[in-house]
């Protein structure tokens, strides 16, 4: 199995403090079963400011301890980007996951449609790939989920129909769909680790096969405790 999306890299962020730490989670995520994991820590102006070169060297520091130790799980480089008024300067010189087009993309809550319209489009148009992570716990994405849903009932006439179709288009998550984003769901959100309503939009965004990825956002070892992996899917092992 593969994790798109955890904070097991060192020294970086909220993530474990020193390596022995990282060394802990690595070894019992590889024994629930994953094979690889992508080191994503935050990049948020004025709260986790680290530069590329440090992820790239926690990850290399990481992998050379894991071999030492026979812990046989591959961990590449990334970072999970805060979607901004900052982001466009960061993106000048983007960490992807690791050697893919990639790019990990938080939603803030109260970031605009239009701004993440604009920047996803944007990162498409520079021959990256951007991927939401998390997008059942992105508020913008689980009122397009509800205005979907809720349309679909309200519009019986062929008139209204037409009405109800065209504010579908419209949504949000249509459209990072329809340029190419990938989508990243978090293993926790189907156990409802935030919450009910998102568990709802987790379930949801399953049901409509807008899942390209998945990961467990972990921060330590608390949060490999709670990992239950019964939710994995044929996506999660490529
Ligand atoms: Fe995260």
């Amino acid at each position: 199995m593969y994790d798109y999306h955890s904070h097991i890299l060192p020294g970086i962020d909220d993530g474990p403090a020193d390596i022995d730490d990282s060394v802990t989670m690595a070894a019992a995520l590889r024994k629930a079963g994953f094979s690889t994991i992508y080191g994503t820590p935050h990049l948020i102006k004025g709260s986790y400011e680290a530069d590329n070169e440090a992820v790239l060297s926690a990850a290399s520091t990481l992998q050379t301890r894991l071999n030492a130790e026979n812990i046989d799980l591959k961990i590449f480089p990334g970072r999970e980007y805060y979607l901004d008024e900052f982001l466009g300067n960061y993106l000048k010189n983007p960490l992807t996951l690791g050697d893919t087009r990639y790019i990990l993309i938080e939603i803030p809550n109260h970031a605009s449609t239009q701004l993440v319209k604009e920047t996803c489009f944007r990162i498409k148009c520079s021959g990256f790939i951007p991927m939401i992570a998390h997008p059942e716990r992105c508020s913008l994405i689980a009122m397009a989920q509800k205005q979907t849903t809720v349309s679909r009932f309200r519009f019986t006439s062929n008139k209204q129909k037409t009405l109800g179709e065209k504010q579908y288009e419209t949504a949000l998550l249509d459209y990072l769909k329809d340029i190419g984003c990938a989508f990243q769901g978090n293993f926790g959100s189907f156990d409802a680790w935030y919450g009910p309503d998102v568990q709802q939009t987790a379930n949801y965004l399953k049901k409509m096969e807008i899942y390209t990825h998945f990961g467990t956002d972990v921060h330590s070892m608390r949060g490999v405790n709670r990992l239950n992996l019964s939710h994995t899917s044929e996506a999660v092992t490529k």
